[in-house]
């Protein structure tokens, strides 16, 4: 089981939709997948539609047993194959729950995740901060993935968060590892994504950003309202973002 966080200071870049992509790509490999989200939006989950009424991460938190766990694990309204999304459902009460100080805090969910089985791939969702929501994706997880779009300030955000991420590894998590940053919403005709990309290589090493870029397409917004994996939905815009996914996957679970 490759357990992942997609992270980033700066909201909108794109997480919730690398989770979903990167979700869509590994169901139509046969890969069983598990989103947890851990933004209080709770976009993911929205999307995903899960079934309602069950625990939600926010629970798992609080409570912090098997049985809570367990019962939240959800199985989601997407129906493609050959493998199959679970989720465990984003809660508004996370607000409550993003504190964090430093010298003070303990994960808590990173003990749990030896509870879960039959599991290929866990993604977690994460929200647009570098609070103890994030961190607990951090603890938890093997890899960490920091989604960027080219502009100033997101790449200011994603200097950042690859510093939390080295927290993390010296203070809570050892096997933690960055699989790279990946780009999204790239125009290939603005000189200025260019620009912002070539900064991006210059300050982490070309080998830390994943390749390739995830171009600017429609089809993201569109699967997300009709909520659908992008891949099923058979336009070239589509096959533009899910072929990105599909190639980025092997990366961000080697
Ligand atoms: N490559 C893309 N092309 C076009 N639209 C995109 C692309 N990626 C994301 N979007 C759109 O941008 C909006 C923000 O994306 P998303 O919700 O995935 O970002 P986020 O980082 O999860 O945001 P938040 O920080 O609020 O959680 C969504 O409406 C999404 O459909
Ligand atoms: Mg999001």
């Amino acid at each position: 089981m490759r357990t992942v966080a997609v992270l980033s200071l700066k909201g909108g870049v794109g997480k919730t939709s690398v989770v979903l992509g990167l979700a869509g790509a590994a169901t139509a490999q046969g890969l069983a997948t598990l989103v947890i989200d851990c933004d209080p939006q709770c976009n993911a989950t929205s999307i995903l539609a899960a079934e309602l009424g069950q625990p939600t991460i926010a629970d798992v938190l609080e409570r912090g047993t098997r049985g809570v766990l367990e019962t939240a694990l959800s199985r989601c309204a997407w129906e493609v194959g050959p493998g199959e999304v679970d989720v465990i459902a984003g809660d508004p009460r996370l607000v409550n729950l993003d504190a964090w100080g430093r010298g003070t805090w303990r994960p808590r969910l990173a003990p749990m995740m030896g509870w879960l089985s039959g599991y290929d791939l866990v993604l977690f969702d994460c929200p647009p901060s570098l609070g103890a929501l994030t961190r607990e994706a951090l603890a938890a997880s093997d890899r960490a993935v920091i989604v960027t779009s080219p502009s100033f300030f997101a790449n200011q955000g994603a200097q950042r968060a690859i510093m939390t991420v080295s927290e993390i590894v010296e203070s809570h998590n050892a096997r933690l590892r960055l699989a790279g940053i990946i780009v999204n919403r790239v125009r290939s005709n603005a000189e200025e994504h260019t620009f912002r990309i070539r900064e991006l290589t210059r300050d982490h090493g070309r080998a830390q950003i994943l390749q390739p870029v995830i171009p600017e397409r429609i089809a993201l917004q569109q699967a997300e309202s009709t909520g659908q994996p992008v891949h099923t939905l058979g336009t070239q815009s589509a096959r533009d973002v899910a072929s990105a996914f599909r190639a980025l996957l092997p990366q961000v679970m080697a």
